[in-house]
């Protein structure tokens, strides 16, 4: 009994001094809720940083606040102004990843998604510079989308009008686009390693959304020894790896006689052009990390965005109808979609930038982590500070917006019709570690949006009377499961 006193005592003054630190060490950091030991200040927000949280935390604190995660500091950036200067002024000091628990063990610090310092800068350039190559050189990567656009056209013409629900059509076709850029071919439904290298992903996705995550990165001890979700998630990554190390492996088999054609490829000359340059990361490890975060950055969310592009097209018939007519005005009904096309189409790349404004996919940035003392809007932060960046809060700021909660192409738009860019327009994120997928994602996007409006004009199925708009939320913002009717353009009726 007085063994158990003295220890809720020793306790209670331990959580006092832990009380008490934590207050002195929030000095000189923004303002923010009053951080307790254990759990900080993230009780604030619920421990889960949605819209609504976020608002509230700025409205009551201020643009630049302070979070604590334990005893780790997370600045939030709140607003265009907040998010463009904390991410782009010296940029290079935000440009840490943080380094988790299950970040580690997904990728024990390789590739580019979860990588730092050497490693990231390397892979990250390398990275960067193929997928342009790719898609600007040989036309490769377009002539990879026009054909999963093809299949598509396809699949929803198979349908004739029936009511269908066009997620699976669609991740199958973003999925197949990265296939093609990094293996150099595209895989059939039916192919089961395929199938079971989406439901991989689909797994690590929806691990990622968990409450079961977040278990994971508190309680390391649990997460490493009770059989669970963590270890189903470690099974897909390892089933992604040795689907990709099989993928070098035969390209090494089959060897190459003419310039480089796909990612492996690419890497494979990199391999051998540094193996004697000291500190090259060029490796296998390396690069099977590379082309898994590929995948994980650029199909949930170029899906995701296609998923909201069909959905608000129903929603919003008028719309869908004055791109059709520009398609109609400017192209022949038999031409096939381009990336350059979109010059002549202005009406409809404002659309498209606008999808990808009001759908808002990535509410914050992957949280990113100073990696040297600096500042950011005027306040001294520390090394390994947290930085959390709205990138939502950018994409609806009313001071740079004219209707930031309505659908409106015009966003996009001059007087004139032309289309113009807007700089609060931060869906890619900002700094340093800006999405090096983002010209892919817009050409992909814009083909598939395209074909798809040439060929069909989309309606809601019969009976069903209200469309929810609302987003599941998640590492992305996905909208709900629903169907759609694709139907001909020379037909009208579902
Ligand atoms: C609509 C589509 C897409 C959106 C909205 C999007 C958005 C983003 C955002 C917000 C980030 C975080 C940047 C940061 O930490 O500040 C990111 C990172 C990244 N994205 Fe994308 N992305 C898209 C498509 C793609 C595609 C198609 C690829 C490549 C095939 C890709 C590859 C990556 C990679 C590798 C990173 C990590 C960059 C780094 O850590 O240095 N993304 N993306």
């Amino acid at each position: 009994m007085m063994i158990s006193v003295i220890l809720i005592y020793v306790v209670l003054f331990l959580l006092s001094v832990q009380f008490l630190n934590l207050q002195w060490k929030s000095r000189g950091f923004p303002p923010g809720p009053i951080p307790f030991p254990i759990i900080g200040s993230i009780w604030w927000i619920k421990f889960r940083a949605d819209h609504g949280s976020l608002k509230k935390l700025a409205e009551t604190y201020g643009n630049i606040c302070t979070l604590w995660m334990g005893h780790r500091p997370v600045m939030v950036l709140y607003g265009f102004q907040a998010v463009k200067n904390g991410l782009a002024n010296n940029s290079e000091d935000v440009s840490g990843r943080l380094q988790t628990y299950v970040f580690n063990k997904m990728a024990q610090g390789k590739g580019i998604l979860m990588s730092n310092g050497l490693i990231w800068k390397q892979q990250r350039n390398f990275g960067f510079g193929t997928l342009r190559k790719l898609g600007m050189g040989n036309k490769g990567m377009e002539r990879g989308i026009q054909t999963e656009a093809h299949y598509l056209v396809e699949f929803f013409k198979e349908k004739n009008g029936e009511a269908v629900d066009p997620s699976f059509p669609i991740v199958h076709a973003v999925s197949n686009v990265i296939c093609a850029v990094v293996f150099g071919h595209r895989f059939s439904l039916e192919d089961k390693n395929f199938r079971q290298l989406m439901e991989a992903y689909n797994w690590i996705v929806a691990f990622g959304n968990s409450h079961f995550y977040y278990i994971c990165e508190v309680f390391q001890w649990a997460a490493e020894h009770l059989p669970g979700s963590l270890q189903k998630t470690l099974l897909s990554r390892d089933f992604v790896r040795s689907f990709v190390r099989q993928e070098i492996k035969s390209h090494r088999e089959k060897g190459r006689t003419g310039e480089p054609e796909d990612f492996i490829d690419f890497y494979l000359d990199q391999i051998e052009k540094t193996k004697n340059v000291p500190n090259s990361t060029f490796d296998e490890d390396n690069m099977v990390q590379a082309v898994f975060d590929l995948f994980l950055g650029g199909s949930e969310t170029t899906a995701t965005t296609l998923r909201w592009a069909l959905l608000y097209m129903l929603v919003y018939p008028d719309i869908q109808e004055k791109v059709q007519k520009e398609l109609d005005t400017v192209l022949s009904p038999s031409h096939v979609i381009c990336y350059e096309d979109r010059k002549k189409l202005p009406y409809t790349y404002a659309v498209i930038h606008e999808i990808l404004r009001f759908s808002s996919i990535i509410l914050i940035t992957i949280p990113r982590e100073a990696v040297k003392d600096t500042t950011i809007l005027g306040y001294h932060i520390p090394k390994g500070t947290l930085i959390m960046a709205n990138i939502d809060s950018t994409l609806f700021d009313p001071a740079y917006w004219e209707t930031p909660h309505q659908f409106n192409p015009g966003h996009f738009l001059d007087k004139d019709g032309n289309f113009v860019t807007r700089e609060a327009f931060l869906a890619f994120s900002a700094g340093h570690r800006i999405c090096p997928g983002e010209t892919m994602a817009k050409m992909e996007f814009f083909i598939i949006f395209c074909s798809l409006l040439q060929k069909f004009k989309f309606t809601v199925p019969e009976g069903v009377k209200k469309i929810n708009t609302d987003f599941i939320f998640g590492s992305t913002m996905k909208p709900h499961p629903y169907k759609l009717c694709a139907i001909p353009r020379w037909v009208t009726q579902c």
